[in-house]
């Protein structure tokens, strides 16, 4: 019978010199021609081998980076013979001696290009089945992401991988050095809290010790730094796993990460003035620099410049609106836009005039898509002007219109009429959409920008009634307190957004500290006394014994990691992430749990449907 996979190995380990016995010098990344002459032990993964007769060579891999290891069969016939043997990701161990490399065979392209290993022994520490896909695939192709996700911890082992969250560990320390250097305190918070009104997205965990009865896991730390702020601990921060139960989207998770902040006697620009230089250390992580102050940008002026309360600023493309030029207009679509209260805006498409019918099609079916009834275009093309409505304004005036959105002789102009909301949606759609297919989106810029004075409040048509925009202990600002009952679509929030390159990476607000105040936000989004009483009680008790004005941040740290990486989704930048479906293909989670389980915890299951 022939002997089993590790007690092959266990056999080459050979006598006296037991694996455990063997220390690792120094790792596959570190040689350099002034370690020639030196005899080392390295540990690593088999990233290639290369058979060349009496030569093998073998590229052992680790995270440092990759060593060549040469087994001569002349001179170390033991180890050139388990080198023949070996297969990709077989872990091993090679004792040898450091040497230069001749001029012809150094390999620039690795750091540990200018030596080579020569072994004297190969011993396997553990063999490994063929893995499902390559490690390091030449081309750069990658297998589905279902099955990277199955064998994640394969999937880890690339080069790509293992650089995001060396990046993502050294943000972190960089983080925590920062608010340490400013006075700020780390401190935990508890993980199963009680479910909270905007609770639809809370992940509830059953209660073994009281049958029946939820605790659930925190979405944010909102309350409790609050709370460490009337208790004195007068800055705050923490890097804190929150958990929402939401649709998932390239930069959504349901449990994610956040650096979460808080500051007693903070105003807006004190925040910012925080953030900014973190920042700034954060991206000279990936040695970029940027541009400080970050500018900052009303709500209402984003919406209508860019159509998007998360504005991506690296390329132009504004909307501009075109209503007064078309008051007059005989065009049916645009005079019923206007009559009903609706906007007609306009974007110029630098070099757009080429695009095809197909292109402009498919463009207008976004638009469609978005609630919109159609897309005019105008092309001002070299010497003439192409577009529907040359027939009802004349060419003249066509270019003129066209004109005032900025473009200029080989540009594109689209046009939306319809009411203000779905216009200013679509057409911020179409930026951002017209941008990525011309590769506008330039993925080695980072322009952040501050989004401000956003409303307190949006009308909930499913619910009937008025929700928070950010959450409802922001404060509204002072000026606009008056209007709480009266006007709550008029009252703006003193919160603020942080965006990167189109993606809100933070966001924050100044709180409510006073218990009448806080009384009066919820009675608006309709939380009745009794029922605020029930779930805030605690926080509006603690109001009323010396709660300091105070407000904060939480920046989305995933999403800042994937921007910094370059990546285009947060699951490349966390080490175990859930599908887009929440789900956990490695551990098959969600699962079922037993019987015996519910019934300790006194729950029993409706059938599902179907069954
Ligand atoms: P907010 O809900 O805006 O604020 O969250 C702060 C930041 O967290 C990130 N984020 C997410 N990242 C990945 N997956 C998700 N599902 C997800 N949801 C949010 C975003 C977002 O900007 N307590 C407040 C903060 C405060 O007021 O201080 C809060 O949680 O980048």
């Amino acid at each position: 019978m022939g002997a089993t996979r590790s007690e092959e190995s266990q056999a080459r380990v050979g006598e006296g010199e037991r694996q455990e016995a063997l220390t690792r010098t120094h790792t596959c990344g570190e040689l350099r021609p002034e370690h020639a002459g030196q005899r080392v032990v390295l540990m690593g993964w088999v990233h290639r081998r290369r058979d060349l007769g009496p030569l093998t060579f073998l590229d052992l891999r680790d995270r440092y980076g990759i060593t060549q290891i040469v087994c001569d069969a002349q001179w170390a016939p033991e180890a050139h013979a388990v080198a023949k043997q070996v297969r990709h990701e077989y872990v091993l161990a090679v004792i040898g001696t450091v040497m230069r490399r001749a001029p012809e065979t150094v390999n620039p392209k690795i750091a540990t290009g200018e030596i080579e290993v020569v072994a004297e022994r190969v011993l396997i520490l553990n063999p490994s089945k063929t893995p499902p896909f390559p490690v390091e695939d030449e081309r750069g192709s990658l297998p589905s992401e279902d099955v990277r996700l199955r064998y994640r911890y394969l999937d880890l082992r690339r080069s790509r991988l293992q650089r995001n969250l060396i990046l993502r560990h050294r943000a972190a320390l960089t983080a925590r050095q920062y608010f340490d250097r400013h006075g700020f305190l780390e401190i935990e918070t508890p993980m199963l809290i009680k479910s909270t009104p905007e609770g639809a997205r809370d992940f509830i965990v059953p209660s073994r010790l009281h049958p029946g009865k939820f605790y659930a896991l925190p979405q944010s730390p909102q309350l409790f730094k609050q709370l460490l702020m009337v208790a004195g601990f007068d800055r705050y921060f923490q890097i804190v796993r929150c958990f929402r139960d939401e649709d998932l989207r390239a930069d959504r998770q349901p449990e994610f990460t956040q650096i979460d902040v808080e500051m007693s006697f903070a105003t807006p620009e004190m925040i910012f003035a925080l953030i900014e230089p973190l920042i700034e250390e954060m991206c000279r992580l990936v040695g970029r620099e940027i541009v400080r102050p970050f500018p900052r940008l009303p709500f209402v002026e984003a919406i209508e410049r860019y159509g998007t309360d998360k504005p991506d600023v690296r390329f132009g493309m504004e909307l501009v609106d075109l209503s007064p030029w078309l008051h007059d207009v005989e065009f049916a679509p645009y005079r019923r836009a206007l009559e009903d209260g609706g906007v007609i805006k306009g974007i110029a498409v630098t070099g757009g005039a080429k695009y095809s019918r197909k292109q402009l099609d498919e463009l207008a079916e976004i638009a469609r898509r978005e609630g919109l009834s159609g897309l005019t275009w105008v092309k001002l093309g070299d010497g003439e002007v192409a577009s529907a409505l040359v027939k009802a304004l004349g060419a003249a005036r066509v270019e003129a219109l066209a004109r005032a959105t900025g473009a200029d002789r080989g540009d594109l102009v689209l046009i939306a009429a319809g009411p203000r909301t779905v216009v200013n949606e679509a057409l911020g759609l179409l930026r951002t959409e017209i941008a990525r297919r011309e590769g506008w989106a330039d993925g080695t810029q980072f322009r952040f920008v501050w989004i401000t004075d956003f409303p307190m409040f949006k009308w909930d048509p499913d619910a009937h009634r008025w929700s928070a925009v950010h959450h409802p202990f922001t404060s509204p600002r002072d000026e606009d307190v008056d209007r709480l009952e009266t006007d709550p679509a008029s009252v703006r929030a003193k919160a603020y957004d942080l965006v990167l390159n189109g993606v809100e990476i933070g966001g924050g607000s100044i709180r409510i500290y006073r218990r009448d105040l806080q009384q009066r936000v919820f009675r608006v989004i309709g939380l009745d006394e009794e029922e605020a009483r029930r779930k805030f009680g605690f926080l509006l008790d603690a109001f009323e014994y010396g709660a300091p004005p105070h407000g904060g941040i939480a920046l989305g740290f995933d999403r800042l990691i994937m921007l910094l990486a370059g990546e285009t989704s947060i699951r490349e930048v966390i080490a175990f992430p859930k599908t887009a479906s929440a789900t956990d293909l490695m551990l098959e989670c969600p699962s079922d749990v037993s019987p015996e389980q519910l019934d300790e915890l006194g729950l029993i299951l409706k059938p599902k449907r179907g069954e």
